[in-house]
């Protein structure tokens, strides 16, 4: 085994919790919804009962509306986290479970794709088979949530209302809505964020961003996370590309899971047929040629090129023609000297490629690009993704995220954010055994 695969390992094993993975020791000391759905791909190529132990406890934090959590708490002993359960204070809605403890919005609904990515790396395992059985109804009841809670005007696209649901937390994208927000802090409850002193400050949120984050938190309290209240109020209401995509992606597999297991897909199939035609005609942006995210609630779209519009591929979202326009952006950005895939636009004033979400290259988004660019044939840039991001974990360790700019190399000597990362791990196994 190469010293890749055998760091991967290594590292998901020191990662587990008995019982689940926690994304990174320190930064992130729970567990995490989109991360452990990557986690237990990289589980599965060398212990797949840990692989399904991941899911099942993520479950465990399940609401009766359907909701999966963003974080699940499982001890509400380690306090260097923040916000923390107490502030949370999920049991506001009285569908949350008491325990675990969780957060009280949620993030991409991965999990469907990822179920199939299990069965089909595991053909013929019964284990997996009566596992998939029972998890598929709470994935579904999951995707039930979005469209009934999340989707006021029924138009197959579901809204987030806080950036942390976008997986892609401080992205540019949500600058304007956030500048925006006229933030009283007297009317703010006083918090310490914790980010900061783990990992360096340059690399993380500014304060304004976060007090914002706070406010929008507070706001969901407020209508115990899940009432019309949230529509009416809230300042940030997004139709976010990169949701709607991995739910799409995830319809998709359950469909033909169900399928499988001779169960009724009626339902979604039909929340499929509106989705996949509502991200074609509304969030197709002519003028940027990419797709991009809606605000709710100015009625605009947010004019942004950016890396969730690339997960549309894996979806299977646009038409050839599409296709080919955002595979030479990608070809483009190759050739000017970036590792791909950068998370933000490279031409913005707002790019930074050592900011979080606004420039770097983040691995589980090349895993998800990857495997886009393969359903359109697109082998040879679907190449470059993949070793781009072999390369840089390869150079520079195991990291959250990596430097998006190639002649900026030389000077580093490690990635981004937090280290011996889960996901990172778990994409870079998968994508060795590809
Ligand atoms: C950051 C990322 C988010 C991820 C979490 C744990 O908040 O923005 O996408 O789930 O870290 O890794």
């Amino acid at each position: 085994m190469n010293y890749l695969s055998k760091t991967a390992i290594k590292i998901l094993n020191d990662n587990w919790k008995d019982g689940f993975t926690i994304p990174t020791a320190n930064l992130y000391p729970f567990q995490w919804n989109w991360d452990s759905g990557f986690t237990c791909l990289g589980q599965s190529y060398f212990n797949l009962d840990y692989a399904i132990r991941e899911l099942n406890s993520l479950f465990t934090g399940q609401w009766q509306n359907g909701m999966l959590p963003h974080i699940i708490f499982h001890s509400e002993n380690e306090k260097t986290y923040f916000p923390n359960y107490d502030f949370w204070n999920s049991n506001v809605n009285s569908g949350a479970p008491v325990k675990p403890k969780t957060s009280g919005i949620t993030q991409p609904p991965v999990h469907g794709f990822i179920l199939e990515e299990l069965l089909e790396k595991n053909p013929g395992n019964a284990r997996l088979k009566d596992f998939a059985q029972n998890i598929f109804p709470k994935i579904v009841a999951a995707h039930r949530f979005l469209y009934s809670y999340r989707d006021p005007n029924r138009e197959g696209l579901f809204f987030i209302f806080h950036p942390w649901e976008s997986g892609r937390d401080n992205s540019p994208l949500w600058d304007n809505i956030l500048d925006k927000i006229k933030l009283d802090k007297t009317q703010l409850p006083e918090y310490v964020r914790r980010d900061t002193s783990i990992a360096d400050s340059s690399e993380r949120p500014t304060s304004i961003q976060y007090d914002c984050y706070v406010y929008l938190l507070e706001l969901g309290k407020k209508f115990q996370y899940d009432q019309p209240g949230i529509v009416a109020e809230s300042p940030f209401l997004v139709q976010d590309t990169l949701m709607n995509a991995i739910l799409i992606k995830s319809n998709e597999s359950l469909i033909r899971i169900g399928k499988q297991f001779g169960m009724d897909t009626g339902e979604i199939e039909e929340w499929q047929q509106q989705s996949v035609s509502s991200f074609k005609s509304k969030l197709w942006n002519s003028k940027l040629q990419t797709y991009t995210c809606y605000d709710l609630r100015n009625e605009t779209t947010i004019d942004y090129r950016e890396v969730g519009a690339l997960v549309s591929l894996y979806a299977g979202i646009p038409d050839a023609e599409k296709a080919g326009i955002l595979n030479k952006q990608l070809t483009d950005l190759h050739d000017r000297g970036f590792y791909l895939c950068p998370s933000f636009d490279v031409d913005s004033p707002l790019f930074d490629s050592k900011r979080y979400w606004r420039g770097p290259v983040w691995p589980q988004m090349n895993w998800l690009i990857y495997k886009g660019l393969l359903r359109y044939d697109y082998d040879d840039t679907a190449t470059i993704v993949r070793s781009d991001i072999l390369e840089l974990v390869n150079k520079l360790g195991f990291y959250e995220y990596f430097e998006s700019q190639k002649e900026l190399l030389p000077e580093l000597t490690k990635g981004y954010g937090g280290g011996n990362f889960s996901w990172t791990s778990a994409v870079v196994l998968d994508l060795i055994h590809t």
